[in-house]
């Protein structure tokens, strides 16, 4: 065994090709590389742990945990991410899923697109705008007894969902709209320019056949190797969430995550596309989401976050890292990292501050570096914050990490602060 210093990033030697074929589903912004949880997963927990990520986003942490072998959760408020999180942890096998696109296929009646706002209309071609809204019809999306829309889908309808949110807007042959980027949607008066100058004609793209496509590819690696459990709420009602759950999970062994971001994503904004087909107003996902907060109000939400963890953290050997970038805020950098630990960790009774392990960010990987109004705010740095409950254990080179160089790269070990 070994401490707490002997936690690197070695994460870092892992290059894409690597991960579960479920991780690529949808493309998130503010995502972690699955190498970052895996690391963790194996050197702080063991085979049947339970490894929770309180804003799990896609289901980095989730997915990772239950492709290895632990009971993944995964929490998050916005609708996207639950809808990721759950097709990610209960998948259905790849046969009910083909099986239900192709009984969609095969009762589909082209529904009127009349009802469909301009924005949305411009995107598509007619044929696969009625594809589109007819699923969202027989998937009970357009009604508006949100959030059981979501939460009342079936298995199979979720896992269809998450496939759908994925290929709804990109650049290639694979994807259902005009031609813009796949990470976020621009905004509505820039992409009706950009159609219109280069004169863009929506493809004919069959949905159906796209999705079955989408299928084989995203389980090429098959199930993970357990299954874990999704849900939809605040971090700071986990306890009750937790309590009210059909089946209530174990108390965490570790929490891996990576909290919101001070002022640098919106969520709703920049996914305007991807909502409204789960019929949601980007205005609302924002006010909802935690993602707009000045200084002090962070230091309050994560003080409220470390509580309630309390809870959901296992008392004797619970471990909590979090992910937490540097951010710029008039021209001077704060590190938010050493902020939480020692604004809001170390005065609290439940955790001890273990360790700060720094994580370089090339530039071109974080995803909010591509927006020009917040360009140059969440900086190239990262910062893991561990912290714990009780003595620490970490595994030693446990079988099953995968942290050996792949050819042509170097493994590279980073500098640490504490
Ligand atoms: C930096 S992202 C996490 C990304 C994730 N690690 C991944 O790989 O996709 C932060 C997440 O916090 C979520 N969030 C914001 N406020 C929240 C709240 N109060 N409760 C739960 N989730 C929240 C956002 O929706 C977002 O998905």
């Amino acid at each position: 065994m070994s401490d707490l210093d002997d936690i690197r990033p070695a994460w870092r030697s892992l290059k894409r090709k690597w991960e579960h074929s479920f991780h690529p589903m949808c493309s998130y912004m503010g995502m972690f590389p699955p190498s970052l949880p895996h690391y963790f997963i194996h050197r702080l927990t063991n085979e049947g742990d339970v490894v929770l990520d309180p804003f799990a986003g896609r289901g980095t942490t989730p997915l990772q945990a239950c492709v290895d072998g632990r009971i993944g959760i995964g929490n998050d408020l916005n609708p996207m991410a639950y809808i990721l999180n759950k097709a990610k942890v209960t998948p259905p096998p790849a046969a009910t899923v083909r099986e239900r696109i192709e009984e969609l296929r095969l009762q589909y009646n082209p529904p009127t697109i009349d009802h469909v706002p301009q924005r949305i209309q411009m995107l598509y071609h007619e044929n696969t705008l009625s594809q589109l809204v007819y699923l969202k019809q027989e998937f009970g999306l357009d009604d508006a007894d949100f959030p059981k829309t979501i939460l009342s889908l079936s298995p199979a309808d979720t896992f269809i969902t998450g496939l759908i949110l994925g290929i709804m807007h990109g650049q290639s042959g694979q994807y259902l709209s005009v031609s813009m980027p796949n990470t976020f949607s621009m905004s509505e008066g820039y992409v009706e320019e950009y159609i219109e100058k280069e004169g863009l004609e929506p493809p004919n793209r069959n949905v159906f056949q796209k999705l079955l496509d989408r299928l084989r590819t995203i389980y090429k690696d098959g199930p993970p190797a357990r299954r874990g459990h999704a849900f939809f709420g605040d971090a700071r009602d986990l306890p009750s969430t937790l309590a009210d759950a059909e089946e209530t999970p174990d108390r965490a062994d570790l929490v891996f995550t990576s909290p919101p971001y001070l002022k640098v994503l919106k969520y709703g904004l920049y996914n305007w596309i991807r909502l409204w087909f789960l019929n949601q107003e980007p205005d609302t996902v924002d006010q909802r989401l935690d993602d707009e907060l000045d200084l002090e109000a962070y230091l309050e939400f994560m003080t409220d976050t470390f509580e309630v963890m309390d809870d959901v953290v296992d008392p004797d050997t619970g471990v909590a890292a979090f992910v937490i970038g540097d951010v710029d805020q008039n021209g001077e950098t704060i590190n938010l990292a050493r902020e939480v630990a020692e604004e809001v960790v170390a005065p609290m009774m439940n955790f001890e501050v273990g360790r700060i392990v720094e994580d370089r960010v090339p530039d071109n990987e974080k995803v909010s570096r591509i927006w020009g109004d917040t360009k140059g705010e969440a900086t190239e740095i990262d910062r893991i914050l561990i912290a714990h409950r009780g003595e620490v254990t970490v595994r030693e080179n446990p079988s099953g990490l995968k942290t050996k160089s792949l050819p042509g790269q170097q493994e590279t070990l980073g500098s640490f602060n504490n």
